[in-house]
């Protein structure tokens, strides 16, 4: 079954336990770190992180896009994340990372940005529990969905089949209801959505339709027929 993890980077940030109640029923709450150097926008850190892990019972998705995550994102599973995602271009030693961030007791997972290419990582995906392939550019929510990073999903997924892996497969950057089945048709399980969710009217009916188009367009979908 498709996942949908609402991205709190289009909520209000004054109000964040609201707005996780807003969500209720999502799978994962997507919460964006940036520190202005990895990329050009800041939003907030590991005081934030405890506060809201303690203010919800939605289990927290931290995507770090941040400089030397090998030094920080160990600290975002003390802070309460259920899964940490960092990212490859900014890791010294993404194998060593992600077998801490997974000894600490979080899923570990992966991110490309839309011009790393998945191939020179195959080897290495048998320590993730999850890959994020971004389908924007990363730093701001409500960008236009990046069609070309369709194949590089297709890539992705062949790639778990051929070596038989638990992994998840996520998208971040655009999802929305004319694109997720997209999305999900070329492979991924797991969809991140910012403005799709926090800009509807009813947030907590956006996510059950977006988790809804996502089912129908996987069930179809080539790689979940060999299952
Ligand atoms: C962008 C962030 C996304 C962002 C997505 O760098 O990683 O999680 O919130 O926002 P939308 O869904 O509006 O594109
Ligand atoms: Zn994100």
């Amino acid at each position: 079954m498709a996942q949908i993890n609402p991205s709190i980077l289009s909520a209000d940030f004054a109000r964040l336990a609201e707005e996780a109640e807003a969500v209720r029923g999502s799978d994962w709450l997507h919460v964006d770190v940036m520190d202005n150097h990895f990329v050009p926008n800041l939003t907030l850190g590991i005081p934030v992180v405890e506060s809201l892990a303690r203010a919800t019972d939605i289990p927290l998705d931290c995507h770090l896009m941040i400089e030397d995550p090998d030094r920080w994102a160990p600290q975002y599973v003390e802070a309460g994340a259920g899964s940490v995602t960092f990212h490859v271009e900014a890791a010294a030693a993404p194998v060593r990372l992600a077998r801490e961030i997974r000894a600490k007791g979080a899923r570990a997972s992966m991110a490309l940005k839309p011009g790393t290419p998945i191939e020179p990582y195959e080897d290495l995906l048998p320590e993730l529990d999850m890959l994020l392939i971004m389908t924007v550019e990363p730093g701001f929510g409500g960008q236009a969905f990046l069609d070309i990073m369709l194949p590089k999903i297709r890539r992705t997924r062949e790639l778990i089949a051929k070596h038989d892996l638990e992994l998840w497969l996520q998208v971040d950057g655009g999802v929305s209801a004319s694109t997720i089945e997209r999305c999900a048709e070329a492979g991924a399980d797991v969809f991140v959505a910012g403005s799709a969710v926090y800009g509807a009217e009813d947030p907590a009916e956006a996510v059950r339709r977006l988790r809804d188009l996502a089912d129908k367009a996987g069930a179809d979908a080539w790689w979940a027929c060999e299952h």
